[in-house]
């Protein structure tokens, strides 16, 4: 069973340079390396000794002072500080939240009829998560959902005004913490000490931001694929329905096949050989991680979605010491969501009127809207 409609994902482009030039330079200005076979992919993700997960370290973005951006030492310990708030005893927890959140979305959609999946679902269960556990108001949901778009972006202009507001916004809340402590991950990143200092206010913002961003985008886009492909798919749907079991497995492949996250990257840190090419110290690598997904040497019948793939080493959550933190948060969250869904509108359909599009990002794969009628 295969899904690709209009082309959508660039299978046979990754196909292609996986065959032809597994590792090559792009742009005029011999800056960037792509990478896209699964073994060199991995061995960027994992030897982070030579590639750096800090591409400017001078920079004032917060982004880039938070732990996504760190190398060791640095990243060690701020891992070690936020591991806390993501244990699977933590994430566990959250989910009498994550399922009475769900079905307030789906009883509006219900009300309606049809859902646009993205704006409807996907994409505030996973804000009024993270907001929760930030500990900050809902009031500013809509906001959230612009900033976090506009970071995954293309355009940089809005990805900087972006940074300033949030900055703004999360270091009011920093500080109103420091004064009135709570019980919440605001409050824990202003208390937290590293070698008995405490983060800065660069750190924290750069923190928050991350979760929004590495949380949100990426978990509508994990439930709203998993949507589109099990509609698409009716066999796949008819198994889901009669073993609920295989959700899980499923959700697995769904990480794999639409690789919500296409491609991460890191700066060399020193001169090194990478599928036979020389790659300098200071160039760029972009790490295609949705064509290592599909490597035929890795796995049978790449182009096949099947959620019986047993292993799945997929690299859609990334590998090595920066492995998604939120990945439980994000499986439980797309398994009660899916789970719910297929509960109560176990036909549930896309309306194929509407043409699907992919949102302006080539670092996701983001749909603009995903149209359902509710039966
Ligand atoms: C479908 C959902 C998700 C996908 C596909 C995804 C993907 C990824 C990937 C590929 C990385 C590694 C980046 C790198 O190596 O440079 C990563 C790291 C990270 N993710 Fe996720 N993520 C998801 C959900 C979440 C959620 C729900 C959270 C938190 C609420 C989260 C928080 C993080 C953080 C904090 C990091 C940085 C970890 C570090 O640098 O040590 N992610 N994620």
């Amino acid at each position: 069973m295969e899904w690709n409609e209009n082309g959508l994902l660039p299978l046979e482009w990754f196909k292609k340079m996986r065959r032809e030039s597994p590792v090559v330079l792009s742009g005029n200005d011999d800056q960037v390396w792509e990478v896209f076979g699964y073994d060199d992919v991995k061995a960027v993700f994992t030897n982070h000794d030579i590639y750096s997960s800090s591409p400017f370290p001078d920079s004032e973005d917060p982004l880039e002072h938070s732990i996504l951006r760190q190398d060791p030492p640095k990243h060690r310990q701020l891992r070690r500080l936020v591991t806390q708030a993501f244990t699977p005893r933590v994430v566990e927890s959250l989910a009498p939240k994550i399922q009475s959140i769900t079905t307030s979305l789906l009883d509006e959609a219900e009300n309606k009829g049809r859902m646009d999946a993205i704006a409807d679902l996907a994409s505030p269960l996973p804000i009024v998560v993270i907001a929760e556990m930030l500990g900050v108001s809902l009031d500013h949901r809509e906001q959230f959902k612009a900033w976090s778009d506009a970071l995954v972006g293309n355009s940089g202009e809005a990805f900087n005004q972006c940074q300033r507001e949030m900055s703004e916004y999360f270091a009011e809340i920093a500080e109103d913490r420091r004064r009135h402590p709570q019980d919440d991950l605001v409050t824990k990143l202003v208390e937290a000490r590293i070698d008995n200092e405490h983060l800065t206010d660069l750190e924290i913002i750069g923190f928050c931001i991350l979760l929004l961003v590495a949380g949100n985008e990426t978990t509508t886009n994990l439930i709203a694929s998993a949507m589109l492909g099990f509609d698409s798919l009716p066999d796949v749907r008819a198994q889901l329905l009669s073993d609920r079991s295989l959700i899980p497995g499923a959700l697995e492949e769904v990480f794999r096949y639409f690789s919500p996250v296409q491609l991460m990257f890191r700066r060399v840190k020193q001169d090194t050989v990478l599928g036979g090419q020389e790659l300098k110290q200071g160039q760029f690598v972009h790490i295609w991680m949705a064509s290592a997904n599909h490597d035929e040497k890795v796995f049978d019948r790449p182009e096949a979605f099947n959620i019986h793939r047993n292993p799945n080493p997929h690299l859609g959550l990334g590998s090595g010491i920066h492995y998604c933190l939120g990945s439980q948060l994000a499986r439980l969250e797309s398994k009660i969501a899916i789970e719910t869904l297929l509960d109560r509108f176990p036909k549930y359909r896309r309306d194929r009127a509407e043409k699907l599009a992919r949102m302006d990002s080539t670092m996701m794969f983001a749909l603009k809207e995903l149209p359902i009628v509710l039966t």
